[in-house]
């Protein structure tokens, strides 16, 4: 691997573990200003302090992340839809990589939709964008996205998606944790790091996810609703990274978070 995509990796992936803790904060490229996210910068600074890496888009980064923060951008690079149009595998390229360059990114992120109306279109969009980055030494994060089709998540589609992005050549996918997940990521070649997903009904089920999906192999977690919509978003960042990075049990995190929150 090349110095520079390589020093790119490591910064998004901790050297000692090789996991990461990211979080998503892109979801207004297609959700608007949804519950908690109406103010990024009010949302982000407190989390700042426990997180590997930031998932934002073009917009947030230079409007609401502070460019003196020593953080790793991880940034979204795909859309053109929206909540409310007809179809949200409708995607393209929004940022050139002339202009990632200039944010000073570790990663880009696009989105491909398996098995949707358009499935070729988000599979080249994934492969030019390979194929650019390439040429600076630039990773490239492919989520696994399902839209509105939520139950779409089984380890079958995922597995297939997953090994898609890899062999078009991504360095790293981010898909949805399912029953059966060790299959998802042994049939992966590359680091899977898993969405949170909408916000589930407790912090013991966040916690179990993120657990389940390490002990599958899983290399990190990149989440967002499940950790920015909870009224104790500080206490959820920490335990998750307790997870991640000292190996706690659930139980443990889930004593972290109620110590926090006290
Ligand atoms: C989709 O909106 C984005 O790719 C999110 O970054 C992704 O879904 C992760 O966020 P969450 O944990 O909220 O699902």
């Amino acid at each position: 691997m090349d110095w520079g995509m390589s020093n790119r990796m490591n910064r998004i992936f901790n050297p000692k573990d090789g996991r990461t803790v990211m979080l998503a904060i892109d979801h207004g490229y297609f959700l608007g200003p949804l519950s908690c996210l109406e103010d990024p910068r009010k949302t982000i600074e407190p989390l700042v302090p426990y997180i590997d890496s930031l998932m934002p888009t073009r917009g947030v980064l230079r409007n609401c992340v502070d460019p003196k923060l020593n953080l790793p951008i991880v940034l979204r690079v795909s859309g053109g839809n929206s909540i409310v149009g007809k179809d949200l595998s409708n995607e393209g390229i929004t940022v050139s990589l002339e202009d990632a360059v200039r944010l000073n990114v570790s990663a880009v992120a696009l989105s491909i939709y398996v098995g949707s109306e358009h499935e070729h279109q988000t599979l080249t969009n994934l492969a030019k964008l390979i194929n650019e980055a390439q040429n600076y030494g630039i990773p490239v994060l492919a989520v696994t996205a399902v839209g509105k089709e939520l139950d779409k998540r089984d380890a079958r589609y995922l597995a297939l998606s997953c090994r898609i992005a890899a062999e078009l050549g991504a360095q790293i996918v981010k898909t949805y944790y399912c029953d059966d997940f060790e299959k998802v990521v042994k049939s992966c070649p590359v680091p899977v790091v898993i969405a949170g997903g909408p916000k589930a009904n407790s912090e013991l089920d966040v916690f179990e996810m993120a657990y389940n999906a390490l002990a599958c192999g899983a290399k990190g977690v990149d989440m967002g609703r499940n950790i920015w919509q909870s009224k104790s978003s500080v206490a959820m960042i920490s335990s998750i990274q307790a997870i991640v990075h000292q190996g706690y049990t659930v139980k443990k995190a889930l004593a972290l978070f109620n110590g926090f929150k006290k």
